[in-house]
């Protein structure tokens, strides 16, 4: 290819933003004992690690490089979670689970432009970013009911 694709930026901010994300769940993944929750977490922590590495190799396959980004937002996010004193609720509350969040995905086919095989990974990135807070969802409300039943026993 002889002109620079346009969709270079969004290819190195989908990794950047799945490597903070891996370090995140993974951190959550070591604290919590809990199985059901496990069961979630590790799920979504590998899915984080592997878009992290299948958009940076995508970059390499098409000739350029990873430009790391610092996110601060990610590391309040890490710090947060990885605090023992936290409950796996307190977590997913602070991650936004607690309520149906809006779509971040729908401009991602906006560029014409974009290669088949780039399409493809992209297209699999969306239908597991979005299985991912379906589950994440579904764990919030299950954590929520729990809590409100350990309320009532009390
Ligand atoms: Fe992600």
């Amino acid at each position: 290819m002889s002109t620079k694709p346009s969709y270079l930026g969004l290819l190195n901010a989908v990794s950047n933003g799945e490597t903070h994300a891996a370090r995140y769940f993974n951190a959550w993944l070591k604290l919590t004992t809990d199985p059901e929750v496990r069961a979630v977490v590790r799920v979504v922590a590998n899915r984080e690690a592997e878009h992290a590495l299948a958009f940076e190799k995508r970059l390499i396959e098409l000739g350029y490089a990873l430009i790391e980004r610092p996110d601060p937002a990610a590391d309040e996010k890490l710090a947060y979670l990885s605090d023992p004193a936290r409950t796996d609720l307190d977590r997913l509350l602070h991650l936004g689970y607690g309520e149906p969040r809006e779509d971040p995905f729908g401009g991602f086919f906006d560029d014409h432009t974009i290669d088949p095989q780039t399409g493809a990974l992209l297209g699999r990135y969306v239908a597991e970013e979005r299985d991912t807070i379906r589950r994440l969802r579904a764990l919030t409300e299950t954590l929520k009911a729990r809590a409100a039943g350990a309320q009532k026993a009390a």
